[in-house]
């Protein structure tokens, strides 16, 4: 697949994204939680397109001098190609460039997919939030100490 083209999200994404987040996460974001984000001054909303189509999208928000990457999910039919891992390297590379150093994240325990992902940008794993998810699944608490340059 041709390398897909990433852009600052805007109010046309928000369906294809709410769609593709239905089909990731058990507890979705709902349409209006990715709308409310077009407009945060402390976030960063990119998507992912081919071929004109929303492929997938990441989103962090930037507290003091901390990147908090808050979601991320790629079509599952496009899953594989790079495109997790390009959304990822530029919200690392525009939240350093916002003023946050270091970076963490959520994930659930056994989600090994996503945490490859993270830990092939230097996150580790540091600590765990019981029940996080749905009162049920366990987070795992990573970190990545500093975002590099
Ligand atoms: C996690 C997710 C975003 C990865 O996106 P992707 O586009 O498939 O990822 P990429 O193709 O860019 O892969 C990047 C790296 O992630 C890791 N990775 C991806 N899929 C993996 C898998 N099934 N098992 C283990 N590691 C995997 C690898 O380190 C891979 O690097 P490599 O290709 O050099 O081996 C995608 O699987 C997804 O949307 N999952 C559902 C939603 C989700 O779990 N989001 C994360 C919530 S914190």
């Amino acid at each position: 697949m041709a390398k897909p083209k990433i852009v600052t999200a805007s109010a046309e994404h928000i369906e294809a994204v709410a769609a593709i987040e239905k089909d990731a996460h058990m507890t979705p974001w709902r349409l209006e939680s990715f709308r409310r984000e077009l407009t945060n001054p402390d976030g960063l909303f990119f998507v992912a397109c081919h071929e004109g189509k929303v492929i997938g999208y990441a989103l962090a928000w930037v507290i003091v001098d901390e990147a908090h990457i808050v979601n991320v999910a790629v079509e599952a039919e496009h899953r594989g190609e790079g495109t997790g891992r390009a959304l990822v390297a530029l919200l690392l590379e525009e939240t350093r460039k916002r003023g946050a150093t270091c970076a963490t994240l959520e994930v659930r325990e056994g989600n090994e997919a996503a945490i490859g992902l993270y830990r092939s940008f230097g996150f580790e794993e540091a600590g765990l939030r019981k029940r996080y998810y749905e009162g049920i699944a366990n987070a795992v608490i990573m970190w990545l100490h500093e975002i590099p340059a």
